[in-house]
């Protein structure tokens, strides 16, 4: 096993440090010399994607966070609406899905039985089963109509990390791909999207960088028992996968929502000393993400945030700032949740938890 983890003390870090190449993989294996996308595994016509008139995204835990940012990514790109469920619920509310939906699952392993199950019951309406993989030949898969794998390679540690980067990727990759065949985006911004996504793996070993000050900032953190995670945006996504990072290794009782609606409840909790982690990557949401730090901290929060390079004005409210390096907005998910993941493996880490093998947890989950 030691041999596996290649000098890493856990499998979780060697996995955080292997997402520019998973990323690098799951992208370029994709493009084509002229600059197109190559959907391998998904054979959907023109008027295969003219047909659909709603998408439902369905799945499980990390991967349902995934989706929280691909419903984004494909409703502005495709420019179609996208419906997006965890797989437990979706299976028993009777959803309105028929043969001009495309249901896309996305799981790592291909294992999660309430995922399949969902899959199943989507298939029997008439819908169209993509799937975002990847375990090669997993039952997901196997059931699938298209499948599209991530590049991840083999994750080991129980809490997900490069499947989650690589799992948004496609998600990119799926609706620039439909957007394209509807015609629907403009080739100029194809093309922004597409040059985003290429500087990723690099932006990403950059930040990969911070991770000794952000294992210092866990050292001031980690006795912390009750964390908060709030962003608007793409960053609410962001934070939902954050804080479930946290909870999951730790066991810090940790808590996400969209920033505009703490004022409706959750604001009661924030008192001297708590600690909220503020997503403000989101240059069109910045200012409100600025007022919403604003208010916890009028209540004594202790907030760390998570902002872009050169977007300097969040200091003068947060405590501590992690930059990013500086990136599209719809594409800066790749980027953020990597110091999240960090800051959850070392507060975990401080902690004295077993970080692969978390307790009560599993990797893949074949049961109801
Ligand atoms: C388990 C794992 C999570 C994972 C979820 C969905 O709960 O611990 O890390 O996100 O299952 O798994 P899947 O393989 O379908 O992505």
């Amino acid at each position: 096993e030691a041999a596996e983890k290649e000098g890493y003390d856990h499998f979780m870090l060697k996995e955080i440090h292997e997402q520019p190449k998973g990323l690098y993989e799951t992208l370029n294996r994709r493009i084509e010399e002229d600059g197109s996308i190559k959907l391998d595994g998904i054979n959907m016509t023109k008027e295969d994607i003219e047909n659909f008139n709603k998408v439902f995204i369905v799945a499980c835990g990390t991967a349902y966070h995934a989706g929280l940012v691909g419903k984004f990514a494909i409703e502005s790109l495709a420019k179609i609406p996208v419906e997006i469920d965890v797989a437990s619920e979706f299976r028993y509310r009777d959803p309105f899905v028929d043969d001009k939906t495309l249901f896309i699952a996305i799981s790592q392993s291909g294992e999660t039985l309430d995922t399949l199950a969902a899959l199943r019951e989507a298939k029997r309406k008439g819908a169209r089963i993509l799937s975002v993989v990847n375990v090669v030949g997993s039952s997901v898969a196997r059931e699938s109509d298209d499948v599209f794998y991530t590049w991840a390679g083999p994750e080991i540690a129980v809490a997900s990390t490069k499947a989650y980067t690589t799992q948004l990727m496609c998600m990119y990759l799926i609706g620039l791909y439909m957007g394209r065949k509807k015609e629907v985006i403009s080739d100029e911004k194809y093309n922004q999207y597409m040059s985003e996504l290429q500087d990723i793996p690099d932006k990403l070993t950059e930040l990969l960088k911070s991770e000794s000050s952000i294992h210092d900032l866990a050292k001031e953190l980690y006795k912390k028992e009750q964390v908060f995670f709030i962003g608007r945006g793409a960053d609410a996504g962001v934070s939902y996968e954050g804080s479930l990072k946290l909870k999951e290794i730790s066991y810090i009782n940790s808590f996400a929502i969209a920033a505009g609606e703490l004022k409706h409840g959750t604001i009661a909790l924030i008192e001297k000393d708590t600690l909220v982690i503020a997503l403000a990557t989101q240059d069109k949401l910045y200012e409100k993400m600025l007022s919403n730090i604003q208010e916890v901290k009028a209540r004594g929060a202790y907030v760390i945030g998570i902002a872009k390079e050169g977007n300097k004005e969040i200091e003068k409210q947060a405590d501590r700032v992690i930059y990013i390096p500086d990136c599209m907005d719809e594409v800066s998910p790749l980027l953020s949740v990597v110091p999240l993941q960090i800051l959850a493996y070392y507060i975990a880490k401080e902690r004295g938890c077993d970080i692969d093998k978390p307790k009560n947890l599993a990797k893949s989950v074949t049961v109801e």
